[in-house]
């Protein structure tokens, strides 16, 4: 049997370069390897427990990652992508998910806490919020996926999600797999600085390129990015390390000879900043071309895409009432069966 992969995103905005070469890049890979079963989440339901008060910013961005998508060339005839909320099966994995989970425990995950500090919740942080880790394992196990290619930051929910599956087979009898978590192996990757320098690029932060980004805002992006604030004259030596305009030449560029040979010319002096954003420029637009163009042809045809989220919503509700039934089984709770 093949191996099954679950993993998703939060549609609360377009998604960006970073959720490229973090996840999005892995899971294509993945999907054309021909070895796994994928289903890929549109996970408006979590997007929702911090954006209660704006539903229609949910909703709109539904659409938006569904294209980000099909764009970077997850395909449905090979993937399935389905909403979260079209499952609400999911709920009530959740809910006998909780007892099994203490908040002590939850306190301690990392990637909320920063969030939590981020958000500037203060003291009225909405339990939905403070719980989604536990929605989000039973999101990967109610497909009883074997793998979830993410960003690093969400290896602590992927870390919960075994707790929760081995607590889960201990008391009521083996049910779960452990899901692995999968995160690229290069660091630059793992953690896409922001155009600004950002040490993470995040929608909130304004520092991000998006895979619909059009070729004018990349170059005004390219053109705006944090360099070495040292390397004032062109003949001053420069610094590569820590200048984002290296950082996704290393991540982007293909001809490694020619980047090195620019690097040694930064370094000694004589190569100024506009050159090297240039030809970023070029790295970069031959990188989200085809991307963006694909994600225009999808935009012209949205019936296409909502039916195609309806479908994979329908399939994938089929296999996680498969295993809910065997949940609700080890459990015990078939009180009127005969
Ligand atoms: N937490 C993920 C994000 O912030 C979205 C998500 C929801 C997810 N459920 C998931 C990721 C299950 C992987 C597996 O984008």
């Amino acid at each position: 049997m093949k191996k099954r992969i679950l993993t998703g995103d939060r549609p609360t905005g377009k998604l960006h370069i970073g959720h490229y070469v973090g996840s999005l890049k892995k899971r294509v890979e993945m999907q054309n390897s021909g070895e796994y079963e994928s289903f890929i989440m549109i996970a408006d339901m979590q997007a929702l427990t911090d954006n209660a008060k704006n539903p229609a910013k949910v909703r709109e961005n539904i659409i938006e990652v569904a294209l980000d998508y099909l764009a970077v060339g997850l395909d449905p005839k090979l993937s399935t992508i389905f909403v979260q909320s079209q499952i609400p099966e999911l709920c009530e994995l959740t809910f006998y998910f909780m007892n099994l989970v203490t908040v002590s425990r939850l306190e301690r995950n990392p990637t909320v806490k920063t969030e939590i500090s981020q958000k500037e919740f203060g003291k009225s942080i909405p339990a939905g919020f403070f719980t989604y880790p536990v929605s989000q394992a039973a999101d990967i196990l109610s497909v009883n996926a074997d793998v979830v290619p993410v960003g690093e930051d969400q290896l602590p929910m992927i870390e919960l999600t075994r707790e929760i599956a081995q607590s889960f087979n201990t008391l009521y009898g083996e049910t779960f797999k452990k899901p692995e978590g999968i995160v690229p192996e290069d660091g630059l990757s793992r953690r896409l600085p922001g155009i600004d320098g950002n040490e993470k690029m995040g929608k909130s932060l304004n520092n991000s390129i998006y895979l619909s980004d059009d070729a004018k805002t990349l170059r005004k992006k390219i053109f705006s990015m944090y360099t070495d604030p040292f390397h004032i004259r062109v003949e001053d030596p420069g610094q590569v390390e820590g200048n984002m305009v290296f950082t996704y030449l290393d991540v982007f560029g293909k001809n490694k000879a020619k980047i090195q040979a620019m690097k040694e010319h930064y370094i000694k002096g004589g190569l100024g900043d506009v050159v090297c954003k240039k030809y970023l420029f070029e790295v970069m637009d031959e990188f989200l071309l085809p991307i963006r163009t694909r994600r225009e042809e999808y935009a012209k045809n949205l019936d296409y895409v909502y039916n195609m989220l309806e479908e994979g919503s329908k399939k994938t509700r089929i296999i996680v009432n498969e295993i809910l039934a065997k949940v609700r089984e080890a459990i015990g709770l078939e009180y009127f069966k005969k």
